[in-house]
């Protein structure tokens, strides 16, 4: 059996290469606490399967575009929460959790060999593997480096992952203005931005940002504002031409957001109180663990925003790793987004109370 890929292979999955520390982290007289991945593990809100349940019995197949409910629900959303104004709701479109999306991003927009897709120095690794998929060449970013002539994307990530750091209005505008100079989409991945810690990260959409959407798209997902990784929910929005393209090929494709998870996610972004409340809960966590790294000895760059603390102890990523999974922590090394990671590990405040408190207690014993 052949699997067919275009272009160079795909990296091997990072999180393989953290079994070992994984086992030896398990063996901790305490357990584990694993902060090696952004992932929720708080309740989902009532008020959202509330909304899941409610739409149980939907025989039919829904819309690829959405119903005019949830889009409207986007618009509506984008403008309370983030300052986002103009945005039709014809140029909104649901898909299934963000991942998704960066991953075919490329191949949806007609990117192939030959292109160049543009990524940050340190990054989320899927932007990366869409380009792959899509047969693309990927160049990383230094901080305000223009991309090279052939670029066809730019990926933006403002708050980023790994590092929590945000880009100003101006840097942004800067980074449309590059990408546009050279005829590429701008694609800003915004799924952090309803988690500012004394920072104030702005969508690429806001006027301060861009007079048009021309060539720009908002990437959003639903996983950690509203801890909904598990229904997969997230849009994309912007750019009325490109989000027509990408619908007509997600319908051919039949990449649909099921029925209740549209329903869910209306309910969701009509919620701000859900919002605040995962905020507070997060920045309780955040609290308590970042200066319980710093008398260990851990300097925490960037970290502005978002679910991760970009730490470092000065020595090699796996050095940390190893340090901590000796206390039964589990993190992420920086080389997972990328070579000038290699000193710095991310360190995930998405566990329970009851995880951090353990954690804290181990890096100050
Ligand atoms: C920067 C970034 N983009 C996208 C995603 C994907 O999120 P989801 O597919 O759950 O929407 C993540 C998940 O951690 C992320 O960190």
């Amino acid at each position: 059996m052949i699997i067919r890929r275009r272009g160079p292979g795909l990296p091997d999955f990072p999180w393989d290469s953290l079994a070992d520390h994984a086992a030896k982290a398990r063996t901790h007289p305490g357990g584990v606490v694993d902060l090696s991945v952004g992932t929720p593990v708080d309740p989902v809100p009532a008020v959202i399967q509330a909304a899941l349940s409610s739409v149980a019995d939907v025989p039919g197949y829904p819309t690829t575009h959405g119903t005019p409910e949830l889009r409207a629900a986007v618009v509506a959303a984008v403008e309370r929460r983030y300052g986002v104004t103009g945005l039709a709701p014809e140029a909104v479109l649901p898909t299934i959790g963000s991942k998704e999306l960066v991953a075919w991003l490329p191949t949806l927009l007609g990117v192939g060999p030959g292109d160049v897709v543009a990524v940050p120095s340190v990054a989320y690794p899927t932007y990366e593997v869409g380009a792959l998929m899509a047969g693309a060449t990927v160049v990383r970013l230094a901080d305000g480096e223009p991309p090279p002539a052939g670029t066809k994307l730019v990926w933006l990530n403002s708050p980023s992952n790994p590092t929590g750091r945000v880009l100003s209005a101006e840097q942004l505008r800067a980074a449309v203005a590059a990408a546009r100079e050279v005829g590429a989409v701008v694609a800003s991945d915004e799924c952090y931005l309803s988690l500012p810690w004394g920072s104030s990260p702005v969508s690429v959409l806001h006027p301060s940002v861009v007079d048009s959407f021309d060539g720009v798209l908002a990437v959003h997902s639903l996983s950690k504002s509203s801890s909904l990784a598990g229904y997969r929910a997230g849009f994309v929005a912007g750019d009325p031409e490109l989000v027509a393209g990408l619908l007509e090929l997600r319908k051919h494709a039949g990449m649909i957001v099921p029925r209740p998870v549209q329903e869910a996610m209306r309910a969701a972004l009509e919620d701000d109180e859900h919002v605040a409340e995962q905020r507070a809960r997060y920045l309780a966590r955040r609290e308590v663990l970042k200066p319980a790294l710093e008398a260990a000895g851990f300097t925490v760059s960037h970290s502005e925003a978002g679910l991760y603390l970009w730490s470092t102890r000065g020595e090699d990523a796996w050095e940390t790793i190893s340090w901590l999974a000796d206390r039964g922590i589990l993190a992420a090394p920086g080389t997972f987004y990328g070579p000038e990671g290699e000193r710095h590990v991310r360190i995930a405040l998405t566990a329970s109370d009851e995880r951090v408190a353990a954690a804290v207690e181990r890096l100050r014993a």
